[in-house]
């Protein structure tokens, strides 16, 4: 039988209705800075449920999960705990969870798995994952290939979102969004949605800042989550490649962080916040979650600085997807229709 964990507010944190909150097109107001969970293989379920109460108490609302980052159901007791305690009501959370590769023709049993994991009885998010259906062991190596993996079908794809559409119907979900997609694949999708998605979750760093899609989603209404904001400097080995670059080490975001007195790493959260995107920093370090929630309530940077880091960009992706490739020969470019067009399958 697990221990709930106790839950109090920290004299040191941020009050969360100074946090910047992202306004969604149903009037929805999102906070501009959540939490991620993604531990991957090197940061234990335990210690990330732990950082999400620690995060809470230091004046976070808004969590960043996934069904498959397999952590739900500590996280679960995170938030039982939170809840149980009196201090926080549940609308005050805003509960991002996200359907797995291997669940998109039975979308409504996994919603209804992350909603048990996590104690909810509803999400303010529902995104799905990845528009591939692939999925491949956990940990794998990139070059693993499941058998049956599929190329994007936009046909199949509607009908995952015609299930994610019906979640609202049904009350399980508020809000449905997409994540790691493209300019072609969003423009068939807003032409066949009933519901356009929400947010769309991305990966959005300064050395990968994405301006097409950026753009692109911001003028259709949709808000920008950002992803390894900071850019992941802990990922594991298997995820990085001797091209990809470092942005806390890069010299105009070094000497920014000077001569704010932060780390790098609170100098991207600030780009991020201060460029209209909604980051989702991952740490289980408390310094470091405290720092990167103040990033976005004090000290913001300055047009010069933020123009600076607009000059930055490097066309670093660094989550690349290579597992989802669906034959053999392919680059993992190939995922992101660098051409302007759907790949072809
Ligand atoms: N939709 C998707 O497909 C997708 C893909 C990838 C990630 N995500 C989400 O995005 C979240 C964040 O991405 P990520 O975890 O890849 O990368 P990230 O947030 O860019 O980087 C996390 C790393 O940065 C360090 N860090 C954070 N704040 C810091 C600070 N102020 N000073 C120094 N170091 C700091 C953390 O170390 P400490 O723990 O020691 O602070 C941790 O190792 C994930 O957890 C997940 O929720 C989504």
């Amino acid at each position: 039988m697990t221990t709930r964990p106790a839950f109090t507010l920290a004299p040191d944190g941020v009050d969360p209705r100074r946090v910047p909150a992202r306004a969604l097109a149903g009037g929805a107001r999102m906070p501009g800075i959540g939490l991620g969970t993604f531990g991957s293989d090197h940061v234990a379920h335990e210690t990330v449920a732990a950082a999400v109460l620690a995060a809470a108490a230091v004046g976070y609302r808004h969590f960043d999960c996934a069904a498959v980052y397999g952590n739900e159901r500590l996280i679960g007791e995170s938030f039982r705990a939170m809840l149980e305690s009196g201090l926080i009501r549940r609308e005050e959370l805003w509960v991002t969870s996200k359907v797995w590769n291997d669940s998109h023709d039975r979308v409504t049993d996994a919603c209804r798995q992350s909603l048990a994991d996590l104690g909810l009885e509803y999400l303010d998010l529902y995104l799905v994952h990845w528009p591939f259906p692939n999925f491949h062991p956990p940990q794998c190596d990139v070059t693993a290939r499941s058998a049956d993996a599929r190329p994007y079908i936009h046909e199949h794809f509607m009908r995952t979102w015609r299930q994610m559409e019906r979640l609202v119907e049904l009350g399980l979900v508020r809000h449905i969004g997409t994540s790691n997609m493209t300019i072609p694949k969003l423009e068939l999708l807003l032409r066949d949605a009933e519901i356009p998605p929400a947010c769309n979750e991305m990966e959005l760093h300064p050395h990968f800042q994405q301006p097409a899609l950026f753009d692109y989603v911001v003028a259709a209404g949709i808000v920008p989550i950002g992803y390894s904001p900071v850019g992941s400097p802990a990922r594991p080995a298997r995820d990085r490649t001797p091209e990809d670059t470092v942005d806390i080490e890069d010299p105009v975001i070094v000497e920014i962080a000077r001569a704010h007195g932060v780390h790098p790493a609170v100098v991207c959260i600030k780009w991020a916040v201060g460029r209209g995107a909604a980051p989702i920093p991952m740490s289980v370090t408390r310094r470091n979650v405290l720092a990167n929630l103040r990033a976005v309530t004090e000290d913001p940077l300055t047009d010069a600085e933020m123009a600076a880091i607009a000059g930055i960009g490097r066309n670093c992706r660094l989550i690349k997807g290579q597992v989802f490739l669906w034959k053999d020969g392919q680059r993992w470019e190939d995922l992101w229709d660098l051409d302007g067009v759907i790949t072809p399958p």
